[in-house]
């Protein structure tokens, strides 16, 4: 008889072996689609991409504009392994401009705000440490942690307010330190994945004097995913001004990311910026940056960090770009305004929502409320304590149905307990 093929003992080293198939929010998506297509009338609040009102991907023509315009040999070269020095120089303007910190600051292109994760795990904590993040976090933290031999710990995200749990990342920042000597903290913000939660004025000032303090007691890198930075609200844009009283001793990081700013998630287009007053630290972490990318992706693609360059550092394209996102903003916020005014009425528990991508809604029982939204066609991911909402992806005219369902869902929860 021919073996089939779970007969044979596996070549994969026994990490890999037991690895899940699916990513499991492409899981729901994949079967949201089906019933639609089907016939079924969907909708679909599962996917981390801006959907126009038609369902179509939301995209940017200045950005369109410029990638046809990088030519086509140059795009076709090898980019420097760190990244073209121009397109380093235009993100870290990005990030800094107008700031003594953008000449205190290096950087190294990645493939996207993951390369930039990725790279910052594998150089601020040693193999068996553990990155701290908010309990509610991003999925591929944990896959990259876990990919690169490290861990993920977590704090509390709210308060009893509602509030960044500023105590407990206090609490779980010394606890880190105490047990491996460094931390590495990652805070998601603004429009933080999944709760949708953007840091205020008041918690910035916070969290910056928490990184100060712990920073005594061994070394901190603080890294600042942005990956939804130009759709947070004009009051959670500030949090540059936070970071000069972070560094010295502590690293403050930028996982900067082109995917949703400029509507181009298939270039994958980012950096990770690091930012320190000492020159010799600075000349160390870019070294380390650099030989980290050659030994995992040699270089990124030239092509989208041409394009990108030219969108950041050329005041006309940057000017139709801004436009044009403003345009994608405003379609977001409708469904966002939307959000809060049907979601107050109805009742449902969520944090403060200011704009971005996703919200989440708090329930007893995640699983059990995405299922009975599913069974009403309404999709959903489930969390621990909580579904988060794709309001990137669901038409304002859809908004009333998904919070009916959303209520249904979390009662359906709250009496199987
Ligand atoms: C919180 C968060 N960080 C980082 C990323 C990285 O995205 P990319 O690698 O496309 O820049 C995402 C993408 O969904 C995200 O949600």
């Amino acid at each position: 008889m021919t073996p089939t093929v779970t007969d044979f003992p596996t070549n994969l080293i026994p990490s890999s072996a037991q690895r899940p198939a699916d990513d499991p929010i492409f899981a729901l998506n994949a079967e949201a689609q089906k019933r639609a297509k089907a016939g079924e009338s969907i909708v679909n609040a599962t996917l981390g991409a801006l959907m126009e009102d038609d369902g179509t991907l939301a995209v940017m023509p200045s950005v369109i504009d410029a990638f046809q315009r990088v030519p086509l040999k140059k795009a076709a070269s090898y980019a420097p392994i760190a990244g073209d020095p121009e397109f380093l120089r235009a993100v870290i303007q990005d990030c800094y401009e107008g700031t003594a910190l953008a000449e205190q600051s290096v950087a190294a292109a990645t493939p996207g705000g993951t390369g930039a994760l990725h790279h910052a795990v594998m150089n601020f904590l040693e193999p068996g440490q553990a990155l701290l993040t908010t309990n509610f976090f991003w999925g591929p933290y944990a896959t990259i942690a876990i990919e690169t031999r490290r861990a993920v710990e977590t704090f509390e995200m709210f308060d009893a307010q509602g509030r960044f749990h500023v105590a407990a990342f206090e609490a779980g920042l010394a606890r880190v330190l105490e047990k491996q000597k460094r931390a590495l903290v990652f805070l998601n913000s603004p429009c933080h994945n999944p709760t949708g939660y953007s840091l205020d004025e008041g918690e910035w000032s916070a969290v910056s004097e928490v990184v100060r303090r712990a920073s005594d007691r061994g070394p901190v890198a603080f890294l600042l995913d942005m990956a939804y930075a130009r759709f947070g609200s004009r009051a959670a844009q500030g949090w540059a001004k936070h970071v000069a009283r972070m560094i010295d001793p502590a690293v403050v990081l930028v996982a900067w990311s082109a995917s949703k700013s400029f509507a181009q998630y298939g270039s994958r287009v980012g950096a990770l910026v690091a930012t320190h007053p000492d020159r010799a630290e600075r000349e160390r972490i870019a070294n380390a940056l650099s030989f980290s990318c050659r030994g995992t992706w040699s270089n990124c693609n030239h092509l989208g960090l041409l394009a990108i360059t030219s969108l950041l550092a050329e005041p006309a394209q940057r000017a139709k770009a801004d436009a044009e996102r403003a345009r994608l903003i405003a379609l977001l916020d409708e469904r966002v305004s939307a959000f809060n005014r049907e979601a107050g009425a109805a009742k449902l528990r969520h944090p403060r929502y200011e704009g971005g991508f996703f919200v989440s809604v708090f329930t007893p029982d995640a699983d059990a409320t995405a299922r009975s939204m599913r069974d009403e066609g309404v999709f959903v991911v489930p969390l621990k304590g909580a579904v988060r909402v794709a309001l990137c992806s669901t038409p304002a005219r859809d908004v009333s149905r998904l919070v009916t369902a959303l209520r249904r869902g979390v009662d359906a929860a709250g009496a199987r307990r």
